[in-house]
């Protein structure tokens, strides 16, 4: 099992989360920026090789001249800064048919200054990746060890069968740490009990000559070594692999140096370095380190010193944190005192402000790899103009969060008043747009443009797992090729294929529309287009404007009354209208100036939309699609969201007698309940994947019916239940499970443990927010306890009206092993066998 620090440490897990495309689908990496060894012809040159992309002949192809074995053939993207690069992905050239060209397998070499190429191996030593099969399937690699650089080159490997043609990208994020390099004396051999240790920096990528020099390796691999050195998480690698360590009989200075080079000079609060402290076998975390600081050329005389206290009674690896107390430095070396025979380290990090600073006087020894970088331009302003942005900035930020508060006061009351104001609404014509929402087809996690990003671009596998799936298997497994495969071991599988926000480029919460965020099993769109959408246009001016329910940058979701939709619905779904009256329905409206990928991606959230036909589920009714903007038109409920509706009554009792509120009996609650596990049962039957469960996504019609849709995270409203994870991911974190958070999966396990939520929210009438009591980083760090599981992670408590079962229920649901949690289908049955 591996431990990532930034997980548990830093609380933000960055193998986890950092996994975004880097742009080269997107375009957010400019055809500048990518450059081949050569180019078959002008139509196959470098810019051509964005996965995904059709452009030009379909593929970057090297012009093959000469002995294949001679062959350094490359296709290369310069990130323009150092980032941490999780994940590869591949495909040939397809040309919508006429090419058949990819590469079998390749090979990486990467680099942080430009100068220096690194080949990359994994764990095993293996250079040579499995590449493509055929023409148009995306093959992802995970790179472990993954890689820390600027540039990076696919390199082809060659043979006489065939040619080849390359379509890649990169995914990961960008490397805040800043280290470039660090050196340090070699890793030792330890012997014990007559079996060898191998203490050696095993990832090393520098030169390892009598020491380590000018790279980086094991210590910022992002993974954390166990409390027992001789083991590893890594499979099939010698014992001692996740440590380095020095033994005090080397070192008569008692004390090992390493020192870090930075690609500025950075203001530092902290350093944390993860130390094994098996003290039975004499090893123990530092009694002592020493560090200077390099600002500008010279070395500070005077160095920061500080003592950790000594643990003799826990031999469980820790991270120590040592303060660095603001020193500026672009060159850091700390000397590490024994306190015991060895010491060994995992994992060291570095904490440091992200502000520019002028950094003209001390260029980095390793080579200045992001000079050229527009963002790094500002090093060269002075101070004092800086500060002066930033006081600006924060009394921005101050005004922005007193709008935000007033605007969610505001919204509050206005849902409440709104309701009862249905008679004097105003009559909008849709194609009447706002002009205050902007497009930006990278910024939505719920909407489907990501989402489709990231079905066609990712198929997610465990962030460990070697091997990856083609999603010509997975088409098998949609629902025209497969009834249920719930019980079949592959079904884990589609589930673990299933994409989740982290990939997807989402940086803005107001850029989100009411999307539906269902995560399809690696569908490939080219099957779907194949089918044709069985919804039918409805006439736009038979629409009358509501209400807003939310808006993003892709468009806006409104509720409208819609006329004669009777005429519009197939057979096998009525709606329980009297004839002629007008139903409530939700328009999504796509931005008229919307680009092209922006409508593609809009026609395929159609296309998934209209295929969900389950009783507790929100049905696609009509689309307006034969003028701009672009409509899909959904039920709406008349009671609006659970959340909201449960907020307005009272269980059946006392308080609600004096107050004369509204109440919902416990049968009611518990018939809702079901429903939504029927509905998730639906779901989870086909294989899809909500991974927003919670009451704000549920609505309530007559009766106490039931339907899931997925609205929360276009509306203000509900925007304190999403978390902003490192301006990148925005994500339900108290709805969602450990392994979602902290490995990114997304499953109807995960699912299942939102269900969880969403049944404590429905027994507390949401009166308060799951976990109220704990800030984000607090449910973060708490995600980390189930996640080690010794006891201390803190469950949602039971609520007073749940009755033990349904307790028990719940607290199945968050099991930390995925395995044990109950199906959709047991939860279903359980809630029919303890019906009040
Ligand atoms: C570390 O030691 C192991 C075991 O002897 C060896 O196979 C490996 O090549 C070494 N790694 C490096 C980078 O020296
Ligand atoms: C480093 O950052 C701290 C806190 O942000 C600030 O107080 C200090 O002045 C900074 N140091 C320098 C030299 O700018
Ligand atoms: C190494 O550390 C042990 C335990 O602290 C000590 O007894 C021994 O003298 C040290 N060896 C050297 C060479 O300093």
């Amino acid at each position: 099992i591996l431990v990532y620090p930034r997980v548990l440490q830093n609380l933000f897990p960055l193998t986890g989360v950092c996994r975004s495309p880097l742009g080269m689908s997107r375009g957010q990496i400019l055809d500048e920026d990518i450059s081949a060894s050569s180019q078959w012809s002008d139509s196959t040159a470098a810019k051509y090789g964005r996965l995904d992309c059709e452009e030009g002949d379909g593929a970057w192809c090297p012009e093959i001249a000469g002995e294949p074995e001679n062959m350094n053939e490359f296709l290369q993207i310069d990130l323009r800064s150092l980032h941490f690069i999780t994940l590869v992905g591949t495909q040939g050239r397809h040309a919508g048919g006429i090419g058949n060209e990819f590469a079998q397998t390749y090979k990486i070499k990467y680099s942080r200054d430009g100068s220096r190429w690194i080949s990359w191996r994994n764990r095993q030593g293996k250079e040579v990746i499995e590449g493509n099969r055929n023409a148009y399937d995306i093959v992802l690699k995970d790179l472990e060890p993954p890689i820390i650089a600027r540039f990076v080159r696919f390199m082809p490997v060659i043979d006489h069968s065939m040619n080849v043609c390359m379509r890649v990208e990169l995914y990961g994020c960008e490397w805040l740490d800043g280290l470039v390099s660090y050196n340090s004396p070699l890793g030792q051999q330890m012997t014990l009990n007559g079996h060898h240790i191998y203490l050696n920096d095993s990832v090393y990528d520098g030169a390892m000559g009598y020491s380590m020099t000018e790279g980086l390796g094991q210590l910022t691999d992002g993974m954390c070594g166990l409390d027992d050195f001789t083991h590893s998480h890594v499979y099939n690698v010698w014992p001692g692999y996740d440590y380095v360590g020095w033994t005090n009989e080397s070192f008569l200075s008692g004390y090992v140096e390493i020192m870090f080079e930075f690609d500025r000079t950075r203001n530092f609060t902290t350093m944390k370095v993860h130390c094994n402290n098996m003290f039975s076998r004499r090893v123990k975390t530092f009694q002592k380190v020493v560090c200077y600081f390099r600002s500008e050329l010279d070395w500070e005389a005077t160095p920061i010193s500080f003592s950790p206290v000594m643990d003799d009674v826990n031999p469980s690896a820790r991270f120590v944190t040592v303060s660095l107390y603001n020193h500026m430095a672009s060159a850091i070396k700390c000397q590490y005192y024994f306190s015991d025979i060895w010491m060994m380290f995992s994992e060291i990090t570095f904490q440091s402000d992200t502000a520019m600073y002028n950094t003209t006087l001390a260029p980095p020894k390793t080579g200045p790899p992001i000079r050229d970088d527009p963002t790094h331009k500002v090093d060269d302003s002075n101070t004092r103009i800086l500060i002066g942005c930033l006081v600006a900035i924060i009394f921005i930020l101050v005004v922005i969060i007193v709008i935000i508060l007033w605007r969610q006061v505001w919204q509050k009351m206005l849902e409440k008043v709104s309701r009862r104001m249905l008679d004097d609404e105003l009559t909008a014509s849709l194609s009447i747009q706002s002009e205050t929402f902007t497009y930006n087809n990278n910024n939505s996690p719920s909407s489907v443009s990501s989402e489709q990003e990231s079905n066609s671009t990712y198929e997610r596998i465990f962030p460990l797992g070697p091997d990856y799936q083609e999603p010509s298997r997975l088409v098998r497994k949609l629902p025209e090729f497969s009834q249920t495969s719930e019980d079949t071991g592959e079904f884990q599988n589609v589930q673990e294929g299933v994409p989740h926000y982290a990939e997807a480029d989402i940086v803005n919460l107001q850029g989100v529309t009411g999307g539906n965020t269902y995560a399809v099993p690696a569908l490939t769109m080219d099957l779907l287009s194949g089918k044709d959408v069985a919804v039918e246009e409805f006439p736009r001016k038979l629409l009358t404007f509501k209400e807003k329910l939310g808006e993003g940058q892709f468009g806006e979701v409104h509720l409208c009354e819609a006329e004669g939709m009777q005429d519009f619905m197939d057979e096998d779904f009525s709606f329980d209208v009297i004839e002629n009256q007008t139903v409530l329905v939700a328009v999504k409206m796509l931005r008229a100036d919307a680009n092209k990928n922006a409508r593609n991606d809009f026609l395929k959230e159609i296309k998934i939309m209209s295929r969900l036909k389950g009783p507790n589920i929100i049905r696609l009714l009509a689309v307006c699609m034969s003028s701009d903007p672009l409509c899909m038109i959904t039920e709406y409920m008349e009671n609006g969201d659970l959340n909201q509706f449960l907020s307005r009554h009272e269980p059946e009792g006392m308080i609600a007698l004096l107050s004369n509120a509204p109440t919902v009996s416990y049968s009611n609650l518990h018939h809702m309940a079901s429903q939504i596990a029927s509905g998730m049962k639906y779901l989870s039957s086909l294989n899809f994947v909500h991974r927003d469960l919670a009451t704000r996504n549920c609505l309530v019609g007559k009766n106490y019916t039931i339907k899931i849709a997925d609205f929360g995270m276009s509306r203000n409203l509900y925007s304190g239940d999403y978390y902003r994870i490192q301006g990148r991911a925005v994500l339900p974190i108290r709805w969602m499970s450990w392994e979602s958070i902290l490995l990114g999966k997304f499953t109807t396990s995960s699912d299942v443990w939102a269900f969880g939520v969403t049944l404590w929210e429905m027994l507390t009438f949401c009166k308060e927010q799951p976990y109220s009591q704990l800030s984000d980083e607090q449910v973060i760090e708490n995600t980390g306890e189930f996640f080690r599981d010794q006891r201390r992670q803190i469950y949602l408590p039971q609520p007073p009206m749940c009755p033990d079962p349904v307790y028990k229920l719940m607290l199945s649901c968050w099991n930390r092993n995925t395995k044990e949690r109950p199906s959709f289908q047991e939860i279903h049955q359980t809630l029919l066998d303890c019906k009040p």
